[in-house]
């Protein structure tokens, strides 16, 4: 389980978030959605201690992350895939190098033979198969983000956050990707959280989802709590409206 209290941060003079609370259980798809800037990939940075709060608690099997020296910190993330916003792939390092890297840093993996094992099933997995020898400079958009997905699922983690995994993917892959992320969930029982601007995506693949606003959790429920929420500030961005109670500047 995760557990967010309280979290507060801020950078220079800007609040980004404002005690936010969130639970997300063992087993559960939680899917987070708010505007541009509100904070989302702020938050799970915290969550696997990339940040630290200014103020609150982030708790990973009730564990307080803040309290772990580093290693023990280190130890805490090797229960984690993280697919970074954008892919963030290093460019100087093949395909499978890029989708190794954990597995080898980790030393969950020796026998080169199952490494490559595990790529080549990863890469299937995001519908890549045999590119494990191509540079991700040679790769299109999609292709690298799908890279970054084959590469957060590699460990087998017991928690995936996705950051945007579906962004600058074309529809038929983006479904695919939230296949994959619901198969993670079923067939291997993990935690995930996903950070999406695809309100598609958003209910096919989430138990929950959860709306961040002004550095708070505005709301969280079902996809049907949330569709059916009275809130307008909820209704506004799940119907993509110009027309309500958050402004263009508002970032919520
Ligand atoms: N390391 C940092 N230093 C200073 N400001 C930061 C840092 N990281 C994030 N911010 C600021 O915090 C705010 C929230 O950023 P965040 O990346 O979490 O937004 P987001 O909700 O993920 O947006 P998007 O949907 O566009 O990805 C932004 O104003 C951003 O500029
Ligand atoms: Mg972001």
């Amino acid at each position: 389980m995760i557990k967010l209290t309280g979290l507060y941060k801020k950078f220079n003079k800007q609040e980004v978030l404002r005690s936010l609370d969130l639970t997300i259980n063992t087993g559960e798809t939680m899917v987070i959605i708010g505007r541009s800037g509100c904070g989302k990939s702020v938050t799970l940075k915290h969550i696997i201690g990339l940040l630290k709060p200014d103020q609150g608690i982030v708790e990973v099997d009730d564990v307080n992350i803040a309290t772990l020296p580093p290693l023990e910190l280190q130890g805490l993330q090797k229960k984690f895939g993280f697919l970074f916003q954008g892919a963030a792939l290093f460019d100087s390092m093949t395909v499978a190098d890029n989708i190794s890297f954990g597995l080898r840093t980790q030393h969950l993996l020796s026998a080169e033979k199952q490494i490559r094992e595990r790529v080549a099933e990863c890469l299937r997995l995001v519908g890549l198969e045999g590119i494990e020898n191509s540079m991700p400079a040679d790769l299109s958009g999609g292709m690298r983000k799908r890279v970054g997905l084959a590469r957060a699922i590699a460990a087998q983690p017991q928690y995936i956050l996705y950051d945007e995994p579906t962004t600058g993917v074309d529809p038929i892959m983006s479904d695919a990707v939230n296949d994959l992320i619901v198969n993670m969930k079923e067939k291997l029982g993990v935690t995930s959280i996903v950070v999406t601007h695809d309100m598609v995506s958003a209910y096919t693949v989430a138990d929950r989802i959860a709306m961040m606003y002004h550095g708070v959790i505005q709301q969280v429920g079902t996809p049907d709590e949330i569709k059916q929420a009275p809130d307008p500030i909820v209704q506004q961005f799940i119907t993509g409206s110009a027309k309500g109670p958050i402004t263009l500047e508002d970032r919520g």
